[in-house]
């Protein structure tokens, strides 16, 4: 008989209530959820055979939460999530902003890389969609920007085309029944593959709508 009992991984519950500021308490829930996940490795149940967990990084009282699809090779590498060629494109979009990398909290839909970097399947964004809900319930942002289609899907739950999705804020609702507000915008990989000043107008106006929303200043635009 093991001397403690197997703690069944909670997967739709918020964390218990634990003591300390704010901060601390955020840390601490994103904490036990990457505990949690490792022990149910959902991604182990759907086939996806990465385990370098990526599981999101930032300031866990972060205003603005980005969320983006999966890690990619770079991010299997290094265990960190956006820090490729698409991560360093965000990190632009982030301090065109007027913000740092560290002022938010950024993670993925999946948590470990799809093999050859496929789209996640529906069975691969439901099985991971738990942890992602309580992150967003630990860090609690004011505004989430999902990044691409199958993050915005997700967390919208519209199955809009992102030419629809993007430019407006949808309400989602976690399974612990708590609103946040969300705004689609391309991925930036997305945003690489078609570097127009059409596409990166839109991604501008999307930002701004953030900006606007949480009463931050708004940045000269300058040519990136
Ligand atoms: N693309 C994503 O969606 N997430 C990453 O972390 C990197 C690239």
């Amino acid at each position: 008989m093991p001397a403690t009992k197997p703690r069944t991984p909670r997967t739709t519950t918020t964390t218990a209530v634990v003591a300390g500021t704010p901060r601390e308490r955020a840390e601490q829930m994103l904490a036990e959820i990457l505990e949690d996940y490792k022990a149910a490795a959902p991604h182990l149940a759907t086939g996806t055979p990465h385990t370098t967990i990526v599981f999101g990084e930032g300031d866990p009282c972060a205003r603005i939460m980005f969320v983006g699809e999966a890690p990619g090779a770079d991010e299997d590498r290094l265990g960190r999530p956006f820090v490729g060629r698409a991560g360093q494109l965000l990190d632009q979009m982030i301090q065109a902003m007027g913000l740092k990398r560290q002022d938010v909290y950024i993670a993925n839909v999946l948590k470990v890389r799809p093999p050859n970097n496929a789209t996640p399947t529906v069975e691969e964004a439901l099985a991971a969609a738990p942890f992602l809900f309580r992150q967003v319930d630990a860090v609690s942002p004011e505004a989430i920007v999902a990044l691409g289609l199958p993050s915005a899907r997700l967390l919208t739950g519209q199955v809009l085309p992102m030419g629809q999705l993007r430019g407006h804020w949808w309400p989602m609702q976690t399974p612990a029944g708590r609103e946040f507000q969300v705004l689609p915008t391309y991925h930036p990989a997305y945003l690489l593959r078609n570097y127009t000043p059409e596409t990166r107008r839109k991604v501008w106006e999307d930002l701004k709508l953030v900006l606007e929303r949480l009463d931050l200043p708004v940045p000269q635009r300058g040519n990136g």
